[in-house]
């Protein structure tokens, strides 16, 4: 009578965020996963015989956790450029224009050499797996061949993303990284087609306009018409530093604001994601409530390049959707889990200027890292949290890792457990790693690297 096939079942603590509760503990529960890699069901772990006339598995099927370890929800990097891990820790001594020229633009126009790219990217996708980030929304570079090799690389690594084909058509400063506007429209079509071709599961093309100051607003236009006849994705960048909003204003004058840049192109939509945000008005996040479009926090490198500090609690207000992102290598972490921490410290500094300002909890923080991020990517139907239907993307976390960071000093209860390891755990406390019910971390493959 048991007709739904379970390819394994684990009992123990689960912990994810809901709409309505930012951290939801769910003691000794169990989770199965389908054949597919979905959650095919979550009860508790007294109704274990009673799931089984309904879901077929064997007892063997069944993995007990131990006390000091949990399941929580794989983590969403919303942003993060995967050809500028190659110098993530250094470069951060100049604001954002000089740095773009100085660093991003030389080290991306590497990027036309496919074996270079296999190697930085075959390391970025590992590095951002064992560091829990089961999604990934990466910027690549001009580069469409090794743009669709950093798809092909996560795809085989089994981590969940987004691939993005950088188009910038003018202010380039860099001898051999740029692009005329006819090359960056065709060179985009041309990824979008050969990535979509390649049926990868969990991979998906991104239309990716640098930001305003790098295109034209013929780049833009045809960008925006792409998208919407293709249903895709979206991402840039958007009021990150204040020279770069005034240069904006500049440049395209008819436009009301920034956020009106990109909403004129029809590059903001329900599958939007913008990095920083730092510096919008009111207005601007209204715009992006209306349109459905989402922001990326990227707090270490907004400190990193003293770019800005975004009122998370603001745009909390204005319900417009938001993830985190580590934004490497502007900022200079490879982990969600800093990214968590540097909001927190970012709203305390906050609250250091405006004693009336609320702090944001390590509650809500973990939320951001999660479901916050899976709205922010227009991926909540698949991932995010623990619901049944919604694919198994997960981290099993054991406080107590023998070597790890953390010491036990007493059996703390989960929801300190969590707290201990947003602020002080590492990969070392991350023992297995699921995306779309795939066991992707202890990686199954040896690699030379
Ligand atoms: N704005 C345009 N390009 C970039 C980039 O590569 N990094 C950051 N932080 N901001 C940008
Ligand atoms: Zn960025």
């Amino acid at each position: 009578r048991a007709t739904i096939a379970i390819a394994y079942v684990y009992r123990g603590t689960f912990i994810h965020s809901t709409e309505e509760t930012a951290v939801e503990i769910l003691a000794d529960a169990v989770l199965g996963v389908d054949t597919k890699g979905k959650i095919a069901f979550m009860g508790k772990g007294k109704d274990l015989d009673e799931l089984s006339q309904t879901f077929r598995f064997s007892s063997s099927k069944v993995t007990q956790l131990t006390q000091h370890e949990f399941f929580m929800p794989g983590m969403v990097d919303t942003h993060i450029h995967a050809p500028q891990y190659s110098y993530a820790g250094t470069a951060l001594n100049v604001p954002l224009l000089q740095w773009l020229k100085t660093y991003a633009f030389p080290v991306e126009s590497q990027f036309s050499d496919l074996e270079f790219a296999h190697r930085i990217y075959t390391k970025v996708v590992k590095r951002t797996l064992r560091n829990g980030t089961t999604t990934a929304c990466y910027f690549a570079t001009i580069h469409t061949d090794s743009s669709l090799l950093l798809g092909q690389i996560a795809n085989d690594f089994g981590q969940r993303a987004l691939v993005g084909k950088v188009c910038m058509d003018r202010n380039n400063c860099v001898k051999h990284y740029k692009e005329t506007t006819e090359d960056s429209q065709e060179e985009t079509r041309r990824f979008i087609a050969e990535l979509l071709n390649k049926k990868y599961p969990l991979v998906k093309p991104v239309v990716t306009p640098r930001f305003a100051l790098s295109c034209t607003g013929a780049l833009l236009e045809e960008l925006g018409a792409i998208a919407k006849n293709n249903n895709l994705h979206i991402q840039s960048h958007i009021s990150e530093n204040t020279k770069e909003v005034r240069l904006v204003k500049e440049m395209f004058p008819e436009s009301k604001s920034y956020t009106d840049v990109y909403h004129k192109y029809n590059l903001l939509t329900d599958k939007t994601v913008m990095a920083h945000g730092c510096h919008l008005s009111d207005e601007e996040l209204a715009l992006f409530r209306k349109t459905g479009a989402s922001l990326s926090h990227c707090p270490n490198s907004n400190i990193s390049l003293c770019s800005g500090m975004l009122n998370v609690r603001n745009v909390l207000k204005h319900k417009v959707k938001l993830g985190l992102g580590t934004d490497v290598a502007g900022g200079y972490s490879a982990s969600v889990l800093d990214a968590v921490r540097r909001a927190q410290d970012m709203s305390k500094i906050l609250t250091l200027q405006n004693p009336e300002y609320d702090v944001l909890t390590f509650e809500e923080a973990f939320r951001l890292a999660t479901l916050g991020g899976s709205q922010a990517l227009s991926l909540d139907d698949q991932t995010g949290n623990f619901e049944v239907g919604k694919d198994f993307d997960a981290l099993r976390v054991n406080v107590a890792a023998p070597g790890g960071p953390i010491d036990l000093i007493q059996y703390d209860g989960p929801k300190i457990q969590l707290e201990k390891f947003l602020n002080l755990g590492d990969d070392r406390n991350i023992l297995e790693v699921f995306v779309a019910g795939r066991k992707v971390v202890p990686f199954t493959e040896p690699t030379a690297e």
